[in-house]
């Protein structure tokens, strides 16, 4: 029974997040979650003896996390924007910034949460292809007028470009918005972050959910000038005055405490999935050189991408498989858990190859 519906909402066309699932499985390397727990003072900042007054409503403008991301980035807090996951800030991005330019640009393969807003929000979109290797090809973007926004590194792709690559393009640019999304900018791709101070036309978002490892928080940031930043404060003033509750606004300000955690894990990661891409290619998989906290690889002739997802899943381990865009439909992605967890993983595909 449609019949209540909106012409709007029968046209939506919703993302379909990676696999959640209710039962313990074996491995879960789907949605590019970190293996490791947040740091200890999280805990300690959110189960502290009953003191944290959910009977009332948390600060509206988040002002002591923001306080704190600005600290730690060395902005000023009118430069820090805060949202219920990186995703709720994109979403006020496109509302805010895109919806009467002449075109939106976007890479073909990125996330796909992407031309969902647009469509949301009735916004006109392009996708640009990516170059023969994947990578993402600045120099195809319309030079004027127009909204841009691209993942660094890439997503599903985990290919990143250099901050150069970008200022060279910010120049040409003057006139676009340019959203570059660092969800998984922490494992060891350039951040934009210098640029803010030569370009108000940039903004850059950032979520806890991965390098964190606070994805069931749900907290992502963004940063700009201060005049980008107040008209997202407009949007969200007019959706939503409390999108980051009271153990959300705590957790993560204990998170941003920890320095040292953090780049450790951080590095773990990295670590792991450097190992692990060279034990993919010793089974005759093709990686993409990855920056993110996944890797991209397609297996060798001997299995197709579903096939080997479907055999993993049995086994229960969760990969991502994504039968379109069709030139990324023979790729398995596979989220970088802990040393064991990849482990064990290159020993389940040797079984099933063989
Ligand atoms: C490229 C990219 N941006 C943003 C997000 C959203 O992250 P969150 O809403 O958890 O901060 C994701 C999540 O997977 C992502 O892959």
């Amino acid at each position: 029974m449609k019949k209540f519906w909106s012409d709007c909402l029968k046209n939506l066309n919703p993302y379909t997040p990676g696999e959640q699932p209710k039962e313990k499985i074996e491995l879960k390397l789907n949605t590019n979650e970190n293996p490791y727990p947040p740091t200890q003072l999280v805990n300690q900042a959110i189960c502290t003896n009953g003191s944290t007054d959910l009977n009332l409503y948390p600060d509206p403008e988040s002002d002591d996390l923001r306080d704190v991301i600005a600290d730690y980035h060395k902005l000023f807090k009118e430069q820090v924007f805060v949202g219920n996951g990186s995703d709720e800030i994109l979403a006020f991005i496109f509302y805010a910034f895109f919806k009467d330019k002449e075109s939106v640009l976007f890479p073909d393969i990125t996330y796909s949460f992407y031309p969902v807003y647009a469509k949301l929000f009735e916004i006109n979109y392009q996708t640009i292809p990516l170059d023969e290797n994947f990578k993402i090809n600045l120099d195809s973007y319309a030079s004027n007028n127009s909204a841009i926004i691209f993942p660094n590194p890439n997503a599903p792709t985990s290919i990143a470009l250099s901050r150069n690559e970008i200022e060279l393009f910010l120049k040409n640019h003057m006139n676009s918005i340019v959203v570059i999304d660092e969800a998984y900018v922490d494992f060891g791709t350039e951040t934009a972050l210098p640029l803010l101070e030569k370009y108000n036309n940039i903004i850059i978002t950032r979520s806890m959910s991965k390098s964190r490892s606070l994805a069931g928080l749900r907290v992502g940031y963004a940063l700009g000038s201060a005049n980008l930043i107040e008209g997202l404060m407009r949007v969200k003033n007019s959706f939503n005055s409390y999108p980051l509750d009271r153990l959300a606004q705590k957790a993560s300000i204990a998170s941003f405490k920890d320095e040292e955690y953090f780049l450790s894990t951080c590095n773990q990661i990295v670590q792991t999935r450097n190992n692990f891409v060279e034990a993919l290619k010793a089974l005759k998989f093709s990686a993409l050189q990855p920056s993110g906290n996944f890797v991209l690889a397609k297996p060798p002739k001997t299995i197709d991408a579903k096939s080997l997802y479907l055999s993993l899943k049995d086994k229960g381990i969760l990969v991502r498989y994504f039968p379109s865009p069709v030139q990324i439909s023979s790729y398995i992605r596979i989220t970088i858990g802990t040393k064991e967890q990849m482990e064990k993983l290159v020993s389940e595909i040797k079984k099933i190859l063989s």
